[in-house]
C-alpha cells in the first residue's frame, strides 16, 4: 500500500456534516454500514453522539464516533462515561499519527460534556489499534464477545462476531471523583 505523505499541521478535525456521509463508505467497501451510519447520524443530530471526521486536502481520510453514554457491556458502568467507535483511516494514510489525532480530539469532546470517562471496544486480535489504545492511557478492564447485529444496505441483516477488550481511559478530572476508584 503506497503511503500518502501526511503534513499534520493540515490535518483538520472536525464534526462531519451531512454531506460526509457518502465518503465513509469508502467507495463501497463499507456500504453495508450505510443504515448504521444513517442511524447513527439521526442521534449525532439529537445529541447523544458524534460523528469526527478526519479532513485532509478537502478528503476525508478518517472518522471517529462518540455515544455520550456506556455500553451494556460495560463492567463499571458510570454516568460520566462516554464511547469511542468507529475509529478509522484510510491505509494510505496511516502510521502518521491521524488515529491519535482522532482520538485525542474525541476526547476533548467528551470533557467538554463533562464526561471523565472513556470506554472503547477492541478486537482481541488487532494488535495495532491495542497499541494506539494503551499508549494513550488506555487499560484493559473486561472483556466481551462483541456479537451486535445491524441492516445492511439491501436491508438483509447481518451479525458480528468480533469477541473484544473493553478499554478504559479516566481523563483528568473535571470537578467530580471518579466513583469506582478509591484515591
Ligand atoms: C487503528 C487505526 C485507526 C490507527 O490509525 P493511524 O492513523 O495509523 O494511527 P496513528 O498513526 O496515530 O498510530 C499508529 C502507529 O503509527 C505510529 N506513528 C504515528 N505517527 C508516525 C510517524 N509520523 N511516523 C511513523 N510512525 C508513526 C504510531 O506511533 C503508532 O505506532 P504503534 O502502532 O506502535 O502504536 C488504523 O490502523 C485503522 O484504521 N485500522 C483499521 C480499523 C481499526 O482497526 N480500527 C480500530 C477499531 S477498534
Amino acid at each position: 500500500m503506497r503511503t500518502l505523505e501526511v503534513d499534520l499541521a493540515k490535518l483538520n478535525i472536525r464534526k462531519l456534516q451531512a454531506e460526509d456521509l457518502p465518503a465513509l463508505e469508502w467507495e463501497g467497501r463499507f456500504q453495508h454500514y450505510r443504515n448504521l451510519y444513517l442511524k447513527t447520524y439521526e442521534e449525532y443530530l439529537q445529541g447523544v453522539r458524534l460523528m469526527l471526521v478526519a479532513e485532509y486536502r478537502r478528503r476525508v481520510v478518517g472518522q471517529i464516533f462518540i455515544l455520550f453514554g456506556t455500553i451494556e457491556s460495560d463492567p463499571r458502568p458510570d454516568r460520566f462515561t462516554a464511547y469511542l467507535y468507529s475509529l478509522r483511516v484510510r491505509p494510505a494514510f496511516r502510521s502518521q499519527g491521524i488515529g491519535e489525532r482522532l482520538i485525542l480530539e474525541a476526547e476533548n469532546h467528551i470533557q467538554q460534556h463533562k464526561l471523565s470517562r472513556v470506554l472503547i471496544a477492541v478486537a482481541r486480535d488487532n494488535d495495532g489499534a491495542l497499541r494506539l489504545y494503551e499508549r494513550l492511557g488506555y487499560e484493559r478492564i473486561g472483556t466481551d464477545l462483541g456479537r451486535w447485529s445491524y441492516l445492511d444496505h439491501n436491508g438483509h441483516p447481518q451479525q458480528v462476531n468480533e469477541p473484544s477488550y473493553i478499554l478504559e481511559k479516566l481523563l483528568p478530572n473535571r470537578g467530580r471523583k471518579p466513583s469506582h476508584r478509591w484515591w
